[in-house]
């Protein structure tokens, strides 16, 4: 039996750049800085210029990072976080975490992100920041959702996990809002070995603030200023992300060419009535997975598991929406049916999307058997 493609192995792209990356891990092994080691102020000086910002502050995971964005802005009790329902847990998880009401606004039916036009009806006296996703790669609108926030002078975090190194207009994810967050993921664009994250900010203020929150709420030895978390990013995983960004140019060059590739042999696809994703001409995505669209759940997940049976593990991010799921019950803003009603493309998208593996070391050959089963199973249902 032929062996099973996942969605992303990370061992491949490690095998390729074995040399770098263990000279770079045995480097830290010695000099034994294992926390705040001076991989860490490297790597943030360089993702700072990578992204284009003031600022860049490493930390734990991409959970981490959007909490420790909020707790910056001063979310708390009482206030609102506007943002999505179709998105991994994290995104919203951190909204009651620091006392706040997530209030979910829907997204748009090609991009899959914040609907920038439902924006303003879901902004309220308590709305304190808005988090808008760039999923599967691509940036939201934030040309849009920023003008809405400017007006009402509410910041905006961009939950950029996804789409690290994509642009919009030009400008980098992470770059375009008050805060931009991203995770370091090993399955994400830009993937450590274990768990890792980054806030960016153009703001210094809020930078040294989210720095401090990050260690503690330290500004210096033993002088707590804020109520802060442990939160750092580990030196090895420094070290790694310092190799693979030397070369994260090309990673995203062969993440684009994978994508194309099933772009290009799946088309036929859309004359059943499936859709592909839809890169908007002012964006480029990075790909964080690739993403259709069937025709219903049912033959979607009839899909995922004729793949599953031929040894493919196609993946379904997200099933559940957001506001759908038990953690988020007490925390709505209104009753269910409400706040469900409101969320049409949301619930739409989460019935019929699947996701291919997207990645730079994925073959040419194993897309192929992707693609021949997914026109045979159109062929024949
Ligand atoms: C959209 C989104 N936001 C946040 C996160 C959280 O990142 P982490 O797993 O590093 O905490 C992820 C990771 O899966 C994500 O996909």
């Amino acid at each position: 039996m032929s062996q099973t493609l996942q969605m992303y192995d990370p061992k491949r792209e490690y095998n390729s750049h074995k040399e770098s990356i263990d000279i770079a891990i045995n480097n830290v092994l010695n000099h034994g800085l294992f926390i705040n080691g001076p991989e860490v102020r490297e790597l943030e000086a360089s993702l700072k210029e990578y992204v284009g910002v003031s600022d860049c502050i490493c930390v734990s995971n991409g959970t981490d990072a959007i909490k420790i964005a909020l707790l910056a802005l001063d979310v708390r009790n009482g206030d609102e976080v506007i943002t999505v329902a179709h998105s991994w847990i994290s995104t919203a998880e951190v909204i009651p975490l620091v006392g706040a009401t997530p209030v979910f606004v829907d997204i748009d039916k090609e991009t899959y992100n914040l609907d920038s036009s439902k924006l303003e009806a879901a902004i309220t006296s308590k709305t304190k920041a808005i988090i808008a996703v760039s999923l599967y790669g691509q940036m939201a609108d934030f040309d849009a959702i920023n003008a809405v926030a400017k007006k009402y002078s509410i910041p905006v975090i961009e939950d950029g996990a996804q789409s690290f190194g994509a642009t919009y207009n030009g400008k980098r994810s992470c770059s375009v809002t008050t805060i931009g967050t991203t995770s370091f993921f090993p399955s994400k664009p830009l993937g450590c070995y274990g768990d890792g994250g980054a806030c960016f900010t153009n703001d210094l203020e809020l930078g040294a603030k989210m720095r401090a929150i990050k260690n503690h709420g330290g500004i210096k030895r033993f002088h707590h200023k804020y109520i802060g978390l442990n939160a750092r990013l580990d030196t090895i995983q420094a070290a790694i992300l310092n190799v693979k960004l030397s070369y994260f140019d090309q990673t995203i060059e062969k993440r684009q060419a994978c994508a194309a590739y099933y772009s290009e042999h799946l088309v036929c696809l859309t004359e059943k009535g499936f859709q592909l994703p839809v890169v908007k001409n002012n964006c480029t995505s990075v790909w964080a997975q690739y993403s259709i669209l069937a025709n219903n759940k049912e033959q979607r997940d009839n899909i995922v598991n004729y793949l599953k049976n031929n040894n493919v593990n196609a993946a379904i991010f997200y099933p559940t929406p957001l506001h759908k799921q038990e953690c988020f019950q007490p925390w709505l803003n209104d009753t269910i049916e409400h706040v469900d009603s409101r969320l049409v493309v949301t619930n739409d998208i989460c019935d019929r999307v699947f996701n291919l593996p997207c990645y730079g070391e994925f073959t040419r050959e194993e897309q192929d058997i992707i693609i021949r089963l997914l026109k045979e199973f159109v062929r024949s249902n």
